[in-house]
Protein backbone atom coordinates (compact mmCIF):
# COMPACT_ATOMS: atom_id res chain seq x y z
CA UNK A 1 0.00 0.00 0.00
CA UNK A 2 3.03 2.24 1.06
CA UNK A 3 4.89 1.12 -2.12
CA UNK A 4 1.36 2.31 -3.98
CA UNK A 5 0.61 5.71 -2.69
CA UNK A 6 4.24 6.54 -2.97
CA UNK A 7 4.34 5.65 -7.01
CA UNK A 8 0.91 7.75 -6.84
CA UNK A 9 3.22 10.64 -5.82
CA UNK A 10 5.80 10.27 -7.94
CA UNK A 11 3.61 9.90 -11.19
CA UNK A 12 1.28 13.20 -9.88
CA UNK A 13 4.78 14.92 -9.14
CA UNK A 14 5.66 14.00 -12.97
CA UNK A 15 2.37 15.08 -14.24
CA UNK A 16 2.59 18.08 -12.37
CA UNK A 17 5.98 19.39 -13.42
CA UNK A 18 4.79 18.87 -17.04
CA UNK A 19 1.76 20.45 -17.11
CA UNK A 20 2.90 24.18 -17.46
CA UNK A 21 -0.65 25.54 -16.52
CA UNK A 22 0.00 24.18 -13.17
CA UNK A 23 3.07 26.25 -12.54
CA UNK A 24 3.30 28.82 -9.95
CA UNK A 25 3.32 31.57 -11.50
CA UNK A 26 0.56 30.91 -13.95
CA UNK A 27 -1.52 29.52 -11.19
CA UNK A 28 -1.02 32.91 -9.43
CA UNK A 29 -1.46 34.43 -12.54
CA UNK A 30 -5.22 32.55 -12.65
CA UNK A 31 -6.35 33.66 -9.61
CA UNK A 32 -5.58 37.85 -10.30
CA UNK A 33 -7.45 37.42 -13.76
CA UNK A 34 -10.23 35.60 -11.89
CA UNK A 35 -10.49 38.72 -9.23
CA UNK A 36 -9.43 41.27 -11.12
CA UNK A 37 -10.52 40.62 -15.16
CA UNK A 38 -13.01 38.74 -15.84
CA UNK A 39 -16.43 41.45 -14.74
CA UNK A 40 -14.74 42.77 -18.37
CA UNK A 41 -12.99 39.86 -20.31
CA UNK A 42 -13.44 36.78 -21.27
CA UNK A 43 -11.48 33.35 -22.14
CA UNK A 44 -13.73 31.25 -23.11
CA UNK A 45 -14.18 30.03 -26.61
CA UNK A 46 -15.88 32.53 -28.67
CA UNK A 47 -16.56 30.40 -31.99
CA UNK A 48 -20.36 30.45 -31.43
CA UNK A 49 -21.01 33.40 -29.66
CA UNK A 50 -24.17 35.44 -30.70
CA UNK A 51 -24.52 38.94 -31.80
CA UNK A 52 -26.49 39.88 -28.93
CA UNK A 53 -24.03 38.25 -26.62
CA UNK A 54 -20.76 40.15 -28.62
CA UNK A 55 -22.49 43.20 -28.31
CA UNK A 56 -22.63 43.01 -24.49
CA UNK A 57 -18.87 42.02 -24.06
CA UNK A 58 -17.62 45.04 -22.08
CA UNK A 59 -13.71 44.21 -23.73
CA UNK A 60 -12.32 42.35 -26.51
CA UNK A 61 -11.80 38.27 -25.89
CA UNK A 62 -9.06 37.08 -23.99
CA UNK A 63 -9.51 33.41 -25.58
CA UNK A 64 -6.34 33.10 -27.92
CA UNK A 65 -4.39 35.44 -25.90
CA UNK A 66 -1.34 33.36 -26.13
CA UNK A 67 -1.78 33.22 -30.39
CA UNK A 68 -2.30 37.10 -30.42
CA UNK A 69 0.15 38.88 -28.20
CA UNK A 70 3.93 39.08 -27.78
CA UNK A 71 4.47 37.90 -23.90
CA UNK A 72 7.18 41.03 -23.27
CA UNK A 73 4.46 43.87 -24.89
CA UNK A 74 1.62 41.86 -22.66
CA UNK A 75 3.47 42.14 -19.32
CA UNK A 76 4.41 45.96 -19.94
CA UNK A 77 1.38 47.13 -20.66
CA UNK A 78 -0.95 45.34 -18.44
CA UNK A 79 1.52 47.60 -15.89
CA UNK A 80 1.04 50.68 -18.21
CA UNK A 81 -1.40 50.51 -20.10
CA UNK A 82 -1.88 52.55 -22.92
CA UNK A 83 -5.20 53.17 -25.60
CA UNK A 84 -5.54 51.05 -27.83
CA UNK A 85 -8.89 51.42 -29.87
CA UNK A 86 -9.24 55.21 -29.62
CA UNK A 87 -12.90 55.03 -30.10
CA UNK A 88 -13.22 52.03 -27.12
CA UNK A 89 -14.18 48.60 -27.21
CA UNK A 90 -17.37 49.78 -29.01
CA UNK A 91 -16.98 52.83 -30.98
CA UNK A 92 -20.61 53.64 -31.51
CA UNK A 93 -21.64 55.04 -28.37
CA UNK A 94 -18.51 57.26 -27.91
CA UNK A 95 -18.67 58.93 -31.47
CA UNK A 96 -20.20 62.32 -31.71
CA UNK A 97 -21.32 63.20 -35.07
CA UNK A 98 -20.76 66.81 -35.64
CA UNK A 99 -20.37 69.42 -38.88
CA UNK A 100 -16.60 68.48 -38.81
CA UNK A 101 -17.17 64.47 -38.61
CA UNK A 102 -16.88 62.28 -36.26
CA UNK A 103 -15.49 63.62 -32.82
CA UNK A 104 -14.57 61.09 -30.13
CA UNK A 105 -16.42 61.54 -26.94
CA UNK A 106 -13.56 61.79 -24.48
CA UNK A 107 -15.65 62.02 -21.42
CA UNK A 108 -17.27 58.13 -22.19
CA UNK A 109 -13.43 56.96 -22.66
CA UNK A 110 -12.36 55.24 -19.14
CA UNK A 111 -8.46 54.58 -18.74
CA UNK A 112 -7.43 50.73 -18.33
CA UNK A 113 -6.78 49.17 -15.10
CA UNK A 114 -3.10 48.86 -13.99
CA UNK A 115 -1.96 46.10 -11.96
CA UNK A 116 1.73 45.84 -10.28
CA UNK A 117 4.21 44.69 -12.39
CA UNK A 118 4.87 41.55 -9.98
CA UNK A 119 0.90 40.87 -11.06
CA UNK A 120 1.95 41.58 -14.48
CA UNK A 121 4.10 39.20 -15.15
CA UNK A 122 2.14 36.26 -13.40
CA UNK A 123 -1.27 37.35 -15.61
CA UNK A 124 1.08 37.51 -18.59
CA UNK A 125 2.39 33.84 -17.53
CA UNK A 126 -1.65 32.21 -17.54
CA UNK A 127 -2.93 34.39 -20.54
CA UNK A 128 0.29 32.98 -22.86
CA UNK A 129 -1.06 29.63 -22.01
CA UNK A 130 -4.38 30.40 -24.04
CA UNK A 131 -3.47 28.64 -27.14
CA UNK A 132 -6.71 27.99 -29.29
CA UNK A 133 -6.83 28.67 -33.34
CA UNK A 134 -3.06 27.29 -33.40
CA UNK A 135 -3.99 25.90 -36.63
CA UNK A 136 -4.87 29.15 -38.12
CA UNK A 137 -1.33 30.49 -37.07
CA UNK A 138 0.40 27.14 -38.52
CA UNK A 139 -0.71 28.12 -42.04
CA UNK A 140 1.40 31.75 -41.82
CA UNK A 141 5.02 31.97 -42.29
CA UNK A 142 5.84 35.47 -41.68
CA UNK A 143 9.58 36.77 -41.89
CA UNK A 144 9.38 40.88 -41.54
CA UNK A 145 10.81 42.97 -44.04
CA UNK A 146 10.37 46.13 -45.12
CA UNK A 147 8.49 48.26 -47.82
CA UNK A 148 8.82 51.70 -49.29
CA UNK A 149 6.54 53.80 -46.47
CA UNK A 150 5.18 55.82 -49.35
CA UNK A 151 3.77 53.35 -51.17
CA UNK A 152 3.31 51.19 -48.24
CA UNK A 153 1.11 54.26 -46.54
CA UNK A 154 -0.70 54.88 -50.50
CA UNK A 155 -1.83 51.30 -50.43
CA UNK A 156 -2.95 50.85 -46.26
CA UNK A 157 -4.60 53.91 -46.67
CA UNK A 158 -5.95 54.37 -50.59
CA UNK A 159 -5.46 50.63 -51.68
CA UNK A 160 -6.79 48.31 -48.95
CA UNK A 161 -9.08 51.25 -47.25
CA UNK A 162 -7.20 49.87 -43.86
CA UNK A 163 -6.93 53.39 -43.04
CA UNK A 164 -10.92 54.10 -42.47
CA UNK A 165 -11.19 51.91 -39.46
CA UNK A 166 -7.50 52.12 -38.24
CA UNK A 167 -4.64 54.34 -37.14
CA UNK A 168 -1.29 53.86 -38.74
CA UNK A 169 0.08 56.86 -36.98
CA UNK A 170 -0.96 58.39 -33.34
CA UNK A 171 -4.18 60.85 -34.77
CA UNK A 172 -4.27 59.60 -37.75
CA UNK A 173 -6.98 57.01 -39.35
CA UNK A 174 -9.96 55.47 -38.11
CA UNK A 175 -11.60 54.79 -35.13
CA UNK A 176 -13.46 51.63 -34.94
CA UNK A 177 -10.59 49.10 -35.14
CA UNK A 178 -7.20 49.16 -32.60
CA UNK A 179 -4.43 51.04 -33.77
CA UNK A 180 -2.29 49.54 -35.81
CA UNK A 181 1.02 51.87 -35.22
CA UNK A 182 2.16 49.43 -32.53
CA UNK A 183 1.00 46.29 -33.55
CA UNK A 184 4.42 45.13 -34.36
CA UNK A 185 5.21 45.06 -31.16
CA UNK A 186 2.16 44.31 -29.53
CA UNK A 187 1.18 41.11 -31.89
CA UNK A 188 2.31 37.87 -33.04
CA UNK A 189 3.43 38.64 -37.01
CA UNK A 190 1.70 35.35 -37.64
CA UNK A 191 -1.43 36.04 -35.91
CA UNK A 192 -1.13 39.68 -37.93
CA UNK A 193 -1.25 37.83 -41.27
CA UNK A 194 -3.76 35.71 -40.36
CA UNK A 195 -6.27 38.36 -38.91
CA UNK A 196 -5.80 40.09 -42.22
CA UNK A 197 -6.64 36.94 -44.40
CA UNK A 198 -9.74 35.61 -42.69
CA UNK A 199 -10.49 37.91 -39.50
CA UNK A 200 -13.74 35.91 -39.20
CA UNK A 201 -12.08 33.07 -38.00
CA UNK A 202 -10.73 34.20 -35.20
CA UNK A 203 -14.36 36.49 -33.79
CA UNK A 204 -16.55 35.14 -36.06
CA UNK A 205 -18.94 38.54 -35.06
CA UNK A 206 -15.80 41.16 -35.91
CA UNK A 207 -16.56 44.33 -37.75
CA UNK A 208 -13.61 43.56 -39.80
CA UNK A 209 -14.73 42.49 -43.63
CA UNK A 210 -12.61 39.64 -45.10
CA UNK A 211 -10.82 41.27 -48.15
CA UNK A 212 -9.77 38.26 -49.27
CA UNK A 213 -6.03 39.43 -50.05
CA UNK A 214 -3.57 37.05 -51.41
CA UNK A 215 -0.26 36.08 -49.78
CA UNK A 216 1.79 39.02 -51.51
CA UNK A 217 -1.01 41.76 -50.70
CA UNK A 218 -0.88 40.96 -46.76
CA UNK A 219 3.00 40.40 -46.34
CA UNK A 220 3.36 44.06 -48.16
CA UNK A 221 0.47 45.23 -45.57
CA UNK A 222 2.10 43.19 -42.95
CA UNK A 223 5.82 45.14 -43.81
CA UNK A 224 4.38 48.53 -43.67
CA UNK A 225 3.17 47.46 -40.05
CA UNK A 226 6.46 46.47 -39.58
CA UNK A 227 8.57 49.86 -40.68
CA UNK A 228 5.54 52.39 -38.92
CA UNK A 229 6.22 50.63 -36.13
CA UNK A 230 9.69 51.58 -35.72
C1 LIG B 1 -13.66 47.63 -16.46
C2 LIG B 1 -13.45 46.68 -17.53
C3 LIG B 1 -12.07 46.02 -17.67
C4 LIG B 1 -11.37 45.33 -16.70
C5 LIG B 1 -11.74 45.08 -15.25
C6 LIG B 1 -10.17 44.85 -17.37
N1 LIG B 1 -10.17 45.22 -18.68
FE1 LIG B 1 -8.78 44.76 -20.09
N2 LIG B 1 -9.74 45.88 -21.44
C7 LIG B 1 -10.93 46.56 -21.24
C8 LIG B 1 -11.25 47.34 -22.43
C9 LIG B 1 -12.47 48.23 -22.62
C10 LIG B 1 -10.20 47.11 -23.35
C11 LIG B 1 -10.00 47.77 -24.70
C12 LIG B 1 -9.04 48.92 -24.46
C13 LIG B 1 -8.48 49.58 -25.67
O1 LIG B 1 -8.64 49.05 -26.76
O2 LIG B 1 -7.84 50.64 -25.53
C14 LIG B 1 -9.28 46.17 -22.71
C15 LIG B 1 -8.14 45.69 -23.31
C16 LIG B 1 -7.32 44.72 -22.77
C17 LIG B 1 -6.24 44.06 -23.47
C18 LIG B 1 -5.90 44.26 -24.95
C19 LIG B 1 -6.84 43.33 -25.72
C20 LIG B 1 -6.79 43.43 -27.19
O3 LIG B 1 -7.23 42.48 -27.84
O4 LIG B 1 -6.36 44.46 -27.72
C21 LIG B 1 -5.69 43.16 -22.60
C22 LIG B 1 -4.56 42.22 -22.88
C23 LIG B 1 -6.40 43.29 -21.35
N3 LIG B 1 -7.38 44.25 -21.48
C24 LIG B 1 -6.14 42.55 -20.22
C25 LIG B 1 -6.79 42.73 -19.01
C26 LIG B 1 -6.42 42.04 -17.78
C27 LIG B 1 -5.33 41.00 -17.68
C28 LIG B 1 -7.25 42.51 -16.81
C29 LIG B 1 -7.24 42.15 -15.34
C30 LIG B 1 -5.98 42.43 -14.65
C31 LIG B 1 -8.16 43.46 -17.41
N4 LIG B 1 -7.84 43.58 -18.74
C32 LIG B 1 -9.19 44.10 -16.75
C33 LIG B 1 -11.70 46.51 -20.11
C34 LIG B 1 -11.31 45.94 -18.91
C1 LIG C 1 -14.55 48.28 -41.40
C2 LIG C 1 -13.45 48.49 -40.50
C3 LIG C 1 -12.13 47.76 -40.75
C4 LIG C 1 -11.39 47.71 -41.91
C5 LIG C 1 -11.69 48.31 -43.26
C6 LIG C 1 -10.18 46.96 -41.56
N1 LIG C 1 -10.22 46.58 -40.25
FE1 LIG C 1 -8.76 45.57 -39.27
N2 LIG C 1 -9.97 45.44 -37.63
C7 LIG C 1 -11.19 46.05 -37.50
C8 LIG C 1 -11.76 45.66 -36.22
C9 LIG C 1 -13.07 46.16 -35.68
C10 LIG C 1 -10.82 44.77 -35.62
C11 LIG C 1 -10.95 43.95 -34.34
C12 LIG C 1 -11.00 44.76 -33.17
C13 LIG C 1 -11.13 44.09 -31.85
O1 LIG C 1 -10.70 42.95 -31.62
O2 LIG C 1 -11.63 44.80 -30.99
C14 LIG C 1 -9.69 44.70 -36.51
C15 LIG C 1 -8.53 43.99 -36.23
C16 LIG C 1 -7.39 44.02 -37.00
C17 LIG C 1 -6.13 43.45 -36.63
C18 LIG C 1 -5.82 42.78 -35.29
C19 LIG C 1 -5.39 43.89 -34.35
C20 LIG C 1 -5.65 43.69 -32.90
O3 LIG C 1 -4.96 44.35 -32.09
O4 LIG C 1 -6.57 42.96 -32.53
C21 LIG C 1 -5.25 43.69 -37.66
C22 LIG C 1 -3.80 43.28 -37.72
C23 LIG C 1 -6.00 44.39 -38.68
N3 LIG C 1 -7.28 44.59 -38.25
C24 LIG C 1 -5.46 44.83 -39.88
C25 LIG C 1 -6.21 45.40 -40.91
C26 LIG C 1 -5.69 45.66 -42.24
C27 LIG C 1 -4.26 45.44 -42.66
C28 LIG C 1 -6.73 46.16 -42.96
C29 LIG C 1 -6.74 46.53 -44.44
C30 LIG C 1 -6.61 45.40 -45.33
C31 LIG C 1 -7.89 46.22 -42.07
N4 LIG C 1 -7.54 45.75 -40.85
C32 LIG C 1 -9.14 46.71 -42.44
C33 LIG C 1 -11.80 46.88 -38.41
C34 LIG C 1 -11.39 47.05 -39.72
Amino acid sequence: MKNHMLTLKLVLGLVLLQSPELSHASEQGQKLYQKKCTACHSISDNSNISLSQRLQEKAPTLYYAGNKFNAAWLEQWLAVPKRLRPGGHFFLNKVKVTEDGDLIDETKLVNHMTVQPKEAKQITQYLMLQTPKSDLIALEQVTLGKVNRTLGEKDFNKFKGCGSCHQDEDGYGGVSGPELYTAISRLKPNFIASYIRHPEKWDPKTLMPNRHLNDNSIKKLVNYLNVISE
